[in-house]
């Protein structure tokens, strides 16, 4: 990588992902600084996104940095035929760092390597979201207070969860034990299970969802069954209502429990959850502009202090 892209959440080490955490924290005392006035950021969301774009966009703004792109990859050249490559080399023409979205796993490595400005993997296929992990790292550590020991509890669609991958691997550095809760048809790819046997990370695996298997939990990690990532809709409705969590749920769970979720929720989550104290997901997505105000000013050598 020719420059400070941000493509893996393995691209950070231990120490960068706590130093990046230090920063974000500053940002949540004060979000709004002209740190990037005369910057522009490309915005390139070749799928649909709610939070990732408009925190990112948000943290250009508060920054004081200019924001240009789409957010529909149908309103630009990529509909006529237009080559990744040739996007990718446009729009660094234009911009000093480009955050983008794209359906095709690897397509966020391949831009890194071609652009000549820095790029931010605002989450590619199934593979990974690093920018979403440092929200949730954050998230974990301000809400526990500390990120080693704990008990992560990963819920839902493990197989195609590109939050869950990314996670899984950022958590490496702070000794987790790990929980997969999944229907056998999403479960957690061969690949991850390897990679916790080879980093001595223990886990257990279940397909039963209950108010005992969440009992043992530090972080409840729900996730929604991404119809998008089905080629046949049929396999989609078998899986689709697997799992929901309720409040009864919850009676028996440590005091120190945080429900998060990357969002967005389809039923896998009830609303009568929404006002329980453990439930930590709203707040999760708005740490994403803290963390997201850190991660630009990273890959743009710019110094905060
Ligand atoms: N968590 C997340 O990536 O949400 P969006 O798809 O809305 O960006």
């Amino acid at each position: 990588m020719k420059n400070r892209s941000l493509v893996s959440i393995n691209d950070l080490s231990r120490e960068k992902i706590l130093s990046l955490l230090e920063t974000a924290g500053k940002f949540e005392e004060n979000p709004n600084r002209r740190l990037l006035a005369g910057k522009v950021i490309g915005s390139l969301f070749f799928e649909p996104s709610t939070r990732t774009r408009l925190s990112f966009e948000t943290a250009a703004n508060r920054l004081g940095a200019r924001v240009i792109g789409f957010s529909d990859a149908a309103t630009s050249s990529a509909s006529k035929g237009e080559t990744l490559k040739d996007t990718i080399m446009m729009v660094s023409n234009y911009a000093d760092l480009i955050v983008m979205r794209h359906h095709l796993e690897g397509a966020a490595r391949y831009a890194g390597e071609i652009s000549p400005c820095p790029v931010i993997n605002a989450g590619d296929g199934a593979n990974q979201h690093p920018s979403q992990t440092m929200l949730d790292l954050y998230s974990i550590l301000k809400t526990q207070g500390t990120l080693e020991n704990l008990h992560i509890h990963l819920v839902g669609d493990l197989k195609y969860g590109r939050t869950v991958h990314s996670l899984l691997f950022a958590m490496r550095h702070f000794n987790p034990t790990f929980h997969f809760i999944a229907p056998e048809e999403l479960h957690m790819p061969e690949e991850y299970r390897i990679f916790c046997r080879e980093n001595n990370i223990p886990f257990t695996e279940t397909t039963e969802f209950n108010e005992e298997i969440i009992a043992e939990a530090d972080i409840l990690y729900m996730t929604r069954v991404q119809r998008e990532r089905f080629s046949d809709l049929m396999e989609y409705e078998k899986v689709k209502n697997c799992y929901r969590l309720t409040n009864a749920m919850l009676a028996n769970s440590k005091p120190n429990l945080r429900i998060l979720h990357p969002l967005p929720r389809i039923n896998e989550i009830a609303h009568d959850v929404d006002e329980n104290p453990k439930a930590y997901y709203f707040q999760q997505a708005q740490n994403g502009l803290y963390v997201r105000e850190a991660l630009i000013c990273d890959v743009l050598g710019i110094d905060v202090e």
